[in-house]
């Protein structure tokens, strides 16, 4: 088998990456929203919510939120835009299913369907969606270029893609603190609130495997997309990439 693609800092095949990637969030799911919340600091609830303001939704928008896991995009949209309709999407089914039951939960159930789909692949029709959201979704994808191929093709004319994913600090001392908290204090972190110190490890090496801020601009436009903004937050160690079809 070619190794030619990564799992983290690991060179593996592309077969390997998607079941090991799979492996990770079936891990993860039952604690998901509790460690994103200890890992950011509760910080994540403002990304997502910045990610939201700039997503233009309007309130009769068809929305797929790819790579949604657990939900908490489509619940920020749904708060705001109850008549949206929301597709949650994503490859793992542990993970939709804690997204489901949340979904019942914390009432955004409505208006709001869940789905089981590769989104390097989509099964949808061309132009059927007016927004695209994807929120710390990509850097998990085994070909980028395929899965920003298919956001664009499903995007309506005048659709925008909004992607928030970790990037690329911008400062060379906040870099280095950000290091260190990465490798040696996330995979601890893991391990006491989950019982799991090799996927926090996975998240801090797939992150720094993960295209800058520029090079991820430059995939999105090659995609197809005419136009594209990104926005750093946290001195860039999460971006958010806006992007339009015309
Ligand atoms: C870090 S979680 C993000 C979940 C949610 N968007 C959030 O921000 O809380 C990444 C999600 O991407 C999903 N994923 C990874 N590769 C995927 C693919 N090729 N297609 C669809 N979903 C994928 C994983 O199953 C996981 O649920």
């Amino acid at each position: 088998m070619n190794k030619d693609t990564h799992f983290g800092f690991e060179k593996v095949s592309t077969e390997e990456k998607q079941e090991k990637v799979n492996s990770v969030f079936t891990s993860v799911a039952e604690n998901y929203d509790l460690m994103n919340d200890v890992m950011s600091f509760g910080l994540h609830r403002f990304w997502k919510k910045i990610m939201i303001e700039l997503a233009g939704v309007k309130p009769d928008s068809k929305v797929l939120d790819l790579a949604g896991g657990t939900g908490d995009i489509a619940k920020e949209i749904h708060l705001n835009f109850p008549d949206a309709e929301i597709t949650v999407a994503d490859i793992n089914a542990e993970m939709l299913i804690y997204g489901k039951k949340r979904s019942v939960d914390e009432n955004f159930f409505k208006n709001t369907s869940f789905c089981q789909l590769n989104g390097e692949l989509l099964p949808f029709g061309d132009e059927y969606f007016d927004t695209t959201t994807i929120a710390f979704g990509l850097r998990n994808f085994t070909n980028k270029e395929k899965g920003l191929s298919e956001m664009h093709r499903c995007l309506a004319n005048n659709g925008k893609l909004i992607i928030l994913e970790f990037s690329k600090p911008q400062n060379a001392t906040f870099s280095k603190i950000y290091d260190w908290y990465s490798f040696n204090v996330m995979p601890v972190m893991g391990s006491i609130f989950a019982s799991d110190s090799d996927s926090y490890r996975y998240l801090a090496e797939s992150i720094r495997m993960h295209p800058d801020q520029e090079r991820l601009k430059e995939k999105i436009l090659k995609a197809g997309f005419t136009d594209c903004k990104f926005y750093n937050l946290l001195n860039g160690i999460v971006a958010i990439h806006v992007a339009e079809k015309n």
